[in-house]
């Protein structure tokens, strides 16, 4: 078995670059085997989950190939089949983007209904209601979900609330739909306008992504096309959150500072020194940290993405402070393990309370996710002596050269191997 060892205390110092977003990676490479021809799809991070959708996809008869460690030639002309791996999609949630390329381009799909992170209950039902909203016949049979149309036809599609997946999906079936399909409610987050662009970039004519309402209007075929993949907005807040719980100066580069304005605005609230550029924040953690109240929600607010990395650093800060989650059900899973290293936290409900003024010591935990990961990280990164962390796999999805990137910066972080 594999884990992380961290000797923490050390001060983050230095520069990092951001890798492509892993939520954009799996959903531009789900939308490509919609494309008519060849796509250079580059800024692919190296991680789990780009693997594995890259192992579905060459399953399904799509050919890929890489021409560099980040830079992905695809060509889905000769595909044969249009089912996802059942064995991959259990570890992985963004299986289910498939479901709305596949019903798009092919008018059918056969998916696992998809893994992923533990969250809570994470249903599909507004997917499927898009889909049918489309003209899709959809059956939930024996673990997986079959789609199946003669043809789609625009509709007006509202969504209860602004779910990414959701979104995103039907956006992909809708761009081969006779007419005119409005995505009410929808998502704002940067992948979403993302995966917009890059449907764009082969002929799609998608309008307002990144707005509340999505316009669609449907076209019988895309071509190929190259394009590149946002710099990860979760990855980035993972180092400022690091940088400012070791008391560190790191400028995190090779990102679109905009899309970080919830998590800066906080770490200055909290007392961090920030400044920005054209594609870097420079984040100086403060020797006091104050504390403060924290509530996801769906973009621009805060991510839940990065809530657990956040509420690790509140335990730092002085005084009580609050972390409200707004949008899963149960993401406080990791608390458990985080109290291990002797954090003062009490969850009640939806809202996590931290006491303040830790000092966390090193001790053996598990992953629980993977920003939970991320979170035991940064604690042990700031805590005395020798921090364990188990379950990497989790880690593995969604982090590219995570050591590697920390130790340029200082850390003392290390990969070992053990036998149980
Ligand atoms: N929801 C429904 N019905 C649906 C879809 C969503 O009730 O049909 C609910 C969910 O239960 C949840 C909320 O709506 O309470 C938001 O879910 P959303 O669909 O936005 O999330 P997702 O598509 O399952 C993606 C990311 C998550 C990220 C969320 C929110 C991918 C592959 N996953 O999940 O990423 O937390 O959006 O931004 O893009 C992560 O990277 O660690 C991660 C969990």
């Amino acid at each position: 078995m594999e884990y992380i060892v961290v000797n923490g205390q050390k001060v983050l110092k230095g520069r990092v670059s951001i890798s492509g977003a892993k939520n954009s990676a799996v959903a531009i490479l789900a939308a490509s085997i919609a494309s008519g021809g060849t796509c250079l799809i580059d800024n692919l991070p190296q991680i789990e989950d780009v693997t594995s959708m890259v192992a579905a996809m060459q399953a399904m008869g799509v050919k890929c190939e890489f021409t560099d460690t980040n830079t992905l030639r695809v060509n889905p002309t000769e595909m044969t089949s249009y089912t996802f791996d059942e064995r991959l999609a259990k570890n992985m949630r963004a299986s289910y983007y498939f479901m709305g390329a596949l019903l798009g381009r092919y008018k059918q799909a056969e998916i696992p209904l998809p893994g992923g992170c533990d969250l809570g209950a994470r249903p599909i039902d507004y997917h499927l209601k898009g889909f049918t909203a489309l003209g899709a016949k959809c059956i939930q049979e024996h673990g997986f979900v079959k789609l199946q149309a003669d043809k789609l036809k625009g509709a007006n599609i509202y969504l209860d609330s602004p779910s990414v997946g959701a979104t995103i999906n039907i956006m992909m079936a809708a761009v081969f739909a006779e007419g005119v399909t409005l995505i009410e409610n929808a998502a704002k987050e940067p992948h979403v306008v993302d995966v917009a662009n890059f449907l764009n970039k082969l002929g799609a004519k998608i309008g307002g992504a990144g707005t509340a309402t999505i316009r669609i209007l449907g076209v019988p075929k895309l071509t190929g096309g190259d394009y590149t993949v946002l710099p990860d907005p979760i990855e980035a807040g993972t180092y400022m959150i690091a940088a400012a719980i070791t008391g560190g100066d790191v400028t995190v580069e090779n990102i679109i500072p905009k899309h970080m304005d919830s998590v800066t605005a906080k770490l200055k609230e909290m007392g961090c020194n920030i400044t920005e550029g054209g594609d870097w924040i420079h984040v100086c953690g403060s020797e006091v940290l104050r504390s403060c109240e924290i509530k996801t929600a769906f973009y621009p607010g805060f991510p839940t993405d990065l809530q657990p990395q956040m509420a690790t650093l509140l335990c730092k800060a002085q005084g009580t402070s609050t972390v409200t989650e707004n949008v899963f059900d149960s993401r406080f899973r990791y608390v458990s393990e985080l109290k291990r290293l002797g954090a003062q936290i009490k969850v009640e409900g939806r809202m996590a309370v931290t006491k303040g003024s830790c000092v966390f010591t090193g001790a053996e935990v598990a992953a629980t996710d993977l920003r939970a990961g991320a979170a035991l990280i940064i604690a042990g990164l700031c805590a005395k002596g020798e921090t364990v962390i188990g379950e990497l796999y989790h880690l593995d999805r969604g982090y590219e050269r995570f050591e590697e990137k920390f130790r340029s910066l200082g850390a003392d972080i290390k990969r070992i191997k053990r036998d149980e």
